[in-house]
């Protein structure tokens, strides 16, 4: 089942690419949060520059939304290059990939989104691409096959993916800066939906600003997002003011809670408590009492409500935490279903 959640990470329309795109930093130093990895940048574009040479590769990996693409994006700004953007499920021949390397000019960035899936041929092809700025391209077929091999011009390659371990030890050894970008703290967030909030002109105080970010989930993405459906109500409903009481009312009511829940959320954890005593129990067992497909639960709902505690996976199987079951305002039962079930 494909589900839009206002509380998901990736994008979710590409009009909602385009608004948030407005909303992306251009330079580092209008880049809110992530300071450890800023400072690295910082070091690493100006030892690039000084010796007037291209950036390392550079690998970005976490989860969707938290910038991966804006900072390959300011990378390519602060060189003063240009950017080819390229995925690992669209780059599929070789004809192509050598098409994008050929056409790079001295220390332009390729971006490569979702890199853990690029095929393996992609990826051999690509290591001399990256380790000698060459490439290997076999023309002709049997008795007459020849390998050509053409020069590349210096360029970087920033990669991006949400999943580390599925990149193959020789790909992620061949970047020289590899780098988690982790979920933002509040307080990070609370700053990022200030500036966006400047940029669209929306009249916001801080507390509002702290009431937003409270439920986007560690994800300026999300935190935008939230900002704009906001805005939206109160537009409607309040003079276009935006105060703490309005942002609670505008996002209850798109049903995202105070701890950055949505429906589906609170619905797998109170199936737990309610029906299995608060767990242990099996994803699959969970997955059809839930009438949710496995994967969905494993790859969209799970992984925020394990960061945030709520949810522990054991060898024997999910359980919800005390925590979690407080937030809800539900007591850990052990004699069975409760009443109020959804
Ligand atoms: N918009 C999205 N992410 C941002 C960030 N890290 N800093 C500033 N604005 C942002």
């Amino acid at each position: 089942m494909t589900r839009e959640r206002i509380i998901s990470g990736s994008e979710l329309s590409p009009q909602e690419d385009l608004a948030q795109f407005s909303l992306r930093p251009g330079v580092l130093s209008d880049y809110i949060g992530q300071n450890e990895l800023r400072g690295k940048l910082e070091v690493l574009l100006q030892a690039a520059k000084g010796r007037g040479e291209p950036v390392e590769h550079v690998l970005l990996y976490g989860p969707p939304g938290l910038g991966k693409t804006t900072l390959a994006h300011i990378i390519a700004h602060e060189m003063d290059s240009r950017i080819v953007s390229s995925s690992g499920p669209t780059l599929q021949r070789t004809g192509d990939l050598m098409g994008i390397l050929t056409n790079l000019g001295e220390g332009d960035i390729l971006f490569v989104d979702e890199i853990h899936r690029l095929s393996t041929v992609i990826e051999e092809f690509i290591y001399p691409a990256m380790e000698d700025f060459k490439v290997d391209f076999v023309v002709d077929k049997g008795a007459f096959a020849k390998v050509i091999n053409i020069p590349l011009k210096r360029f970087t390659l920033v990669g991006a993916t949400t999943r580390a371990g599925m990149l193959s030890a020789p790909l992620r050894d061949r970047f020289g800066l590899y780098y988690h970008i982790d979920f933002y703290p509040a307080k990070d967030l609370e700053e990022i939906v200030l500036r966006s909030a400047r940029l669209l002109e929306i009249e916001i105080d801080r507390e509002a600003a702290a009431v937003v970010s409270a439920r986007s989930r560690g994800t300026p993405r999300i935190a935008n997002r939230l900002l704009r459906r906001v805005r939206d109500y109160s537009s409607v409903k309040a003079n276009g003011r935006v105060n703490a009481a309005v942002a609670t009312e505008a996002l209850d009511a798109e049903g995202v809670d105070s701890a950055g829940l949505d429906n589906l959320d609170r619905k797998l954890l109170r199936v737990i408590i309610d029906y299995y005593k608060g767990g242990p129990v099996g994803i699959e067992a969970l997955a059809s009492t839930l009438g949710e497909e496995s994967d969905t639960l494993v790859d969209m709902v799970e992984p925020f409500l394990l960061k945030i505690g709520f949810l522990q996976r054991t060898k024997r199987g999910r359980m919800v935490s005390e925590k979690a079951a407080r937030h809800l305002g539900l007591k850990m039962s052990s004699s069975g279903p409760q009443e109020n079930l959804f």
